[in-house]
């Protein structure tokens, strides 16, 4: 008999017709929010899942399903599964790293010139019918090419989004606890420098750290007031990092020049403050979502949940403790 296992959120058909292959397969493609009470239930006769960066995998739902070895979620960013329940159940979990980091890179450099140029406020005005005539100074937004881009947190999608800057002849700076190789920072053309440089120089600050309780309001009031009050944040991480309260009185204060934000603190619900801000662009936490890229990252996530039921290491497996 093929192992049950559930697919938690909505995907392609092609990736259930690759998992039919093998498995028998539980779908959700009604797309309803299971939430902790429905994946307790759907997952308890389940040896695997697929599952997204908002099925909250927490101790009590993994405890709930006896037979579960692995789950497998279609992100990189794994902040909704407590790993070490994971690991404590015998269970392997994995993410998908890498396939994303272009289309994430491309949607906050999207976000970048959209707040730098003022692209949002500027279409809202002219569809509400306000533009009366051509002006010399009007809508004067920030120059990106030859500005400072700061970025915290540079592992691979950082790293993508510095490659992007050559091309605007920026200076690239970065902060990360662990600085890249000589080589590879040669390659960007990035210099690393403290936390506190980095805040302070960046014209551009794009954010991409992942989700922890140790990264929970990296960037708070503290932080915000050392930035330059002509620059802007770009946050396409996660919700979180940001103290979302801080950021919405700093803008509207104009400390700081504007914001483009992918990413919210309690999303889908989110501050009601951003909305009345004219000097943000906002998008649905849609960083990676091209359909090659979301196709990849579904495929990716059935490539570690077809090799951990079949006896084979998942290729990005994040707790290794329990292939030994
Ligand atoms: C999306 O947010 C991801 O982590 O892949």
């Amino acid at each position: 008999m093929k192992p049950r296992i559930l697919v938690a959120r909505e995907v392609f058909p092609e990736v259930l017709e690759r998992l039919r292959r093998h498995f028998e397969v539980d779908d959700n493609q009604g797309d309803t929010v299971l939430g902790i009470e429905g994946l307790k239930a759907r997952l308890a006769d389940k040896a695997g899942a697929l599952t997204a960066a908002t099925d909250p995998l927490m101790a009590e739902v993994i405890s709930a399903a006896p037979g579960l070895k692995a789950l497998c979620n279609f992100a990189v960013g794994y902040n909704n599964i407590d790993l070490a329940a994971c690991t404590r159940a015998g269970v392997m979990a994995t993410n998908t790293p890498g396939v994303l980091d272009d289309t994430t890179a491309d949607l906050a450099w999207a976000l970048l010139m959209a707040t730098a140029r003022r692209l949002p406020a500027a279409e809202r005005w002219l569809r509400n019918g306000e533009w009366k005539g051509w002006q010399f100074i009007q809508w004067l937004g920030s120059d990106i090419h030859h500005a400072t881009l700061g970025i915290l947190g540079m592992g691979r999608i950082g790293q993508t989004v510095a490659r992007r800057a050559l091309g605007f002849d920026m200076k690239v700076i970065y902060h990360n606890r662990t600085p890249l190789a000589a080589e590879q920072e040669a390659a960007i053309r990035a210099t690393w420098v403290d936390k506190e440089s980095l805040l302070r120089e960046s014209d551009f600050l794009v954010l991409l750290l992942p989700y922890s309780p140790a990264t929970h309001h990296t960037i708070g009031a503290a932080e915000l007031a050392l930035m330059k009050p002509t620059a802007h944040l770009i946050n396409v991480a996660r919700g979180g990092i940001v103290d979302d309260e801080a950021l919405i009185s700093a803008l509207r204060q104009r400390r700081l020049s504007g914001a483009g934000i992918d990413v919210f603190e309690g999303e889908p619900k989110f501050n009601p403050g951003f909305l009345e801000l004219d000097n943000v662009a906002l998008s649905p936490h849609i960083g990676s979502s091209s359909r090659a890229t979301r196709m990849a990252m579904a495929m990716t996530a059935a490539d570690n949940l077809i090799a951990a039921l079949s006896g084979q290491r998942p290729p990005n497996l994040l707790n290794p403790e329990v292939w030994k």
